[in-house]
């Protein structure tokens, strides 16, 4: 999934610095993404450390960290994917809130897709509510859908806006596939359930747990993740609001990482209620904290370090200058030995 912030260019950078400052055996140690997102951090070392926990607060990261890292294991799931692929349109609340022909003609999603979506997510609940399916089977189901969806979503990439026209990728029919981490020879990364999903905020969750490396990703700046992925909540919950305005907002959570006058108290907390020996915080030039207040929270808990690595931040006009200032970004990963 495209998401603002995702680590996915930037993961093997961030497995080597842990690897690196951490020394012992990964394989002993329990890793801590408690901002998760796609949780494509904790995904990357679910199979190397001894557990993971993953937390974010927005409930579809939910339902994807509960698919990646508490996979389904059991009989082939290719039978309900097959229904779902195989179901009519029916008009429900994205067909009505969200698609081309709705009440409120908000292009989110082509007129089929939307119903398409409305279709698959009422089964995938309907089983669960017969209990025809199992928790584990209902959230490899839901996770798949919220993939699939965003993959024919009608938007530049987040979820703040709509596009006028439906474009091409857009107008593709959705199809539903089974969505697990495999390794090169096609088996599981993750063969085990015994890893944790929460959905809280992470300064009420670090009160509550323990561990050894403790990876931070919280929102750089004023975007708030609620309102860019407002949709995908939807889809995940599927309960019924109001849409509000243009582009049929939802009621949201907004994060104190978010606001410059908060983050910072928010952020010196979350350090000191932390327990956890190595602690990681990926954030960058940009930020609402600078590198020397994070510095300055960080060092006054145990022995402190900075890795930085320079990456391109748009994707690069081949004609443009490779140098110029604007083009590039850095990205830190702050590095605190806890006392
Ligand atoms: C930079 S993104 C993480 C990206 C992630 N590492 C990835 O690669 O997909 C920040 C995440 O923090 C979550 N978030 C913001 N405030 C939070 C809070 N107070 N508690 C828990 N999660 C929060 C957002 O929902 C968002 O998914």
């Amino acid at each position: 999934m495209n998401y603002i912030g995702s680590k996915n260019s930037l993961s093997s950078f961030i497995r080597s610095t842990v690897q690196d400052a951490v020394g012992d055996a990964l394989s002993t140690k329990t890793f801590a993404d408690i901002f998760a997102g796609t949780g494509i951090v904790g995904r990357s070392f679910a199979p190397l450390v001894k557990s993971t926990i993953a937390n974010d607060v927005e409930y579809y990261s939910y339902v994807l960290n509960k698919n990646y890292l508490q996979p389904y294991l059991e009989n082939d799931a290719s039978s309900y994917f097959d229904i779902l692929n195989n179901l009519a349109p029916k008009q429900g609340f994205i067909a009505q809130h969200y698609a081309e022909g709705g009440t409120a003609d908000r292009l989110y999603f082509s007129k089929e897709n939307g119903g398409k979506i409305d279709a698959i997510r009422s089964q995938i609940e309907l089983w669960k509510s017969t209990s025809e399916i199992t928790d584990v089977l209902y959230f490899h189901l839901l996770a798949s859908l919220l993939e699939a969806a965003d993959k024919v979503a009608n938007t530049a990439s987040v979820y703040g806006a709509y596009l006028k026209k439906i474009k091409k990728s857009a107008q593709k029919p959705l199809q539903v596939i089974p969505m697990v981490d495999r390794n090169d020879q096609g088996e599981n990364l993750v063969t085990f359930q015994k890893n944790k999903v929460y959905h809280e905020d992470s300064n009420q969750l670090i009160k509550k747990i323990t561990g050894d490396i403790l990876y931070l990703d919280p929102p750089y700046n004023a975007r708030q993740y609620g309102a860019n992925y407002h949709l995908l909540t939807t889809i995940a919950k599927y309960d019924t609001f109001v849409p509000k305005g243009k582009t049929g907002l939802r009621e949201y959570y907004k994060s104190a990482y978010c606001r410059k006058n908060e983050v910072l108290d928010s952020f010196s907390q979350l350090i000191a209620d932390a327990q956890f020996k190595h602690i990681f915080l990926s954030y960058n030039n940009e930020g609402l904290m600078s590198q020397k207040e994070v510095e300055k929270v960080m060092s006054a808990h145990g022995s402190y370090q900075l890795e930085t690595k320079k990456y391109r931040r748009f994707k690069a006009d081949k004609t443009e200058n490779r140098n110029h200032k604007a083009d590039s970004t850095f990205e830190y990963l702050h590095i605190l030995e806890k006392k």
